[in-house]
């Protein structure tokens, strides 16, 4: 099959929020270090009515509904997740629910997990398929989820939920780049989950960010190798071979600084004879070594500032869903492509180089990218995805803001709640985006029961 890519996008956040101005001043933090220092204006968050099940019946109904996808055009189903409801059945079994009624349960797929890498595991996974033997000419369907919540401490401000669906199959208008993808992968207690009993990772923040940037320096230096190996001929790939640069986003400042070090990688890369003038300030650090500089404030703070207009032009426009909704975990990354697609024209978008970083704590990480296609025509594919997501802002203008004070006992009977059975939520689904699945019951049994608004 030929251009095989993405044809459909669908998220999903919940219908309410917390204001992280309001948080600084309820957690007793200085004003500005969540918006500011962190770059989060607002958090998305699921009280007791939704789970993992509930959020990926909502985007994946969404999806198909939207795009008039038939049940038996899907050949392929698997959820990328970190939240774990249970550690034998599968959501996507939870996902046929969609699909049986219409006789449909030859279905390939099943789960994938690691931290915020599931996503992109199961969105390989799907590409691997269309491209493979066992392709039967169908649509896969990627769908990743999270209900990204913290304990109370300095982590809590970095959470956030909600969902996303992609549609792979051939002759897409974003087609993912043939062999060309690079990952790092490795064995790290950065952020994990062994607490069954808990919805709260373990967190080491420091040792997060260390790990996340080193396998980003990693991914996009090997990326760059594999581009030369493939195409001796042409110049290194820098940062001006991309027009968008998409990443994992736990929260919007790590983003700008990783665009940053991508800045300072291309110039480490660049002979000190052909440093350019802009940079002449940066020389000093011309012979610094990549692994003793994940916290050197002196590097980050001059290459935030030399690639500002660039990070600008490629990266802010993708963190829309970040900023609004927070960390979504697996679907953070993806939500950055939507982002991407509904902040700029589609005649700006067309025939755009895309690359995408994604990061899982554990660790997972890989550095692909994808091609937008060039046919800007109404009722071409991309302009059908574009026009399918208009929904997307006034959604998130539509949320209603919940009070800290709220929000946290929101989280605190989570916390009571956890694995207690026979459970009946008490939430109210007045406020529920149409076309929301919402728990209703989980029994004796731990059988979960959903209906929908
Ligand atoms: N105004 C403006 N900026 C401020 C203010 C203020 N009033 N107060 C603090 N800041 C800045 C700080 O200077 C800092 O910025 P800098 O890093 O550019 O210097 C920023 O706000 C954050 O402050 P810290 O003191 O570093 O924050 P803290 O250590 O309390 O927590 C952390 C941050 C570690 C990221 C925490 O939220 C966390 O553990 N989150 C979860 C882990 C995570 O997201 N890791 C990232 C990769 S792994 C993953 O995806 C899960």
């Amino acid at each position: 099959p030929r251009d095989v890519g993405i044809r459909a996008l669908e998220v999903y956040f919940p219908a309410q929020y917390v204001e992280q101005t309001e948080l600084e001043a309820y957690d007793g933090v200085s004003a500005g270090k969540y918006t500011i220092g962190l770059g989060q204006s607002r958090m998305g968050f699921c009280n007791d009515r939704e789970d993992i099940n509930s959020l990926c019946l909502t985007v994946t109904s969404r999806l198909l509904e939207r795009y008039e996808i038939k049940p038996r055009d899907v050949g392929r189903l698997e959820v990328g997740t970190e939240t774990i409801i249970d550690k034998s059945k599968s959501v996507k079994t939870v996902l046929m629910q969609l699909f049986e009624p219409h006789g449909c349960t030859d279905i390939e797929g099943a789960d994938t997990s690691n931290a915020c890498y599931g996503g992109t595991a199961a969105l390989f996974n799907a590409v691997a398929w269309v491209e493979s033997s066992a392709w039967d000419g169908r649509f896969a369907l990627v769908v990743a989820a999270d209900n990204a919540v913290y304990s109370i401490g300095n982590a809590r401000p970095t959470g956030g939920a909600g969902a996303i669906a992609i549609l792979v199959g051939p002759d897409a208008p974003l087609v993912f780049d043939r062999g060309l993808r690079a990952s790092c992968m490795r064995h790290a207690y950065d952020f994990y989950k062994p607490n069954m009993r808990s919805e709260y990772p373990t967190v080491d923040g420091k040792l997060s960010i260390r790990c996340y940037l080193s396998a980003l320096d990693n991914c996009y230096q090997l990326y760059r190798e594999k581009v030369k190996r493939k195409s001796p001929g042409e110049n290194p790939v820098t940062l001006t071979n991309f027009n968008a640069m998409l990443f994992h986003s736990p929260y919007c400042k790590l983003v700008q600084k990783s665009f940053a070090r991508l800045a300072f990688i291309d110039f480490l890369n660049t002979p000190e004879s052909q440093i350019p003038d802009s940079y002449k300030d940066a020389v000093k650090f011309h012979a610094a070594k990549l692994e003793d500089t994940y916290f050197s404030q002196d590097i980050e703070k001059m290459f935030m500032q030399l690639s500002k207009a660039d990070f600008e032009q490629k990266t802010q426009p993708s963190l829309l869903i970040a900023n609004q909704v927070g960390n979504m975990y697996t679907p953070s990354v993806y939500s950055g492509l939507v982002s991407l697609l509904i902040s700029k024209p589609i005649s700006e978008l067309a025939g755009n180089k895309v690359g995408i970083f994604s990061y899982g704590s554990g660790l997972c990480s890989s550095l692909y990218s994808l091609t937008i296609a060039r046919d800007t025509r109404e009722g071409s594919g991309l302009s059908k995805i574009i026009s399918a997501l208009s929904y997307v802002k006034s959604q998130l203008e539509g949320r209603h803001c919940v009070s800290p004070k709220d929000y946290t006992e929101v989280l605190a009977s989570r916390e009571r709640n956890c694995h207690v059975v026979p459970f009946t939520p008490q939430s109210s689904i007045d406020d529920m985006f149409p076309g929301t699945y919402y728990l209703t019951q989980v029994d004796e049994q731990y059988r979960r029961t959903y209906k929908r608004v």
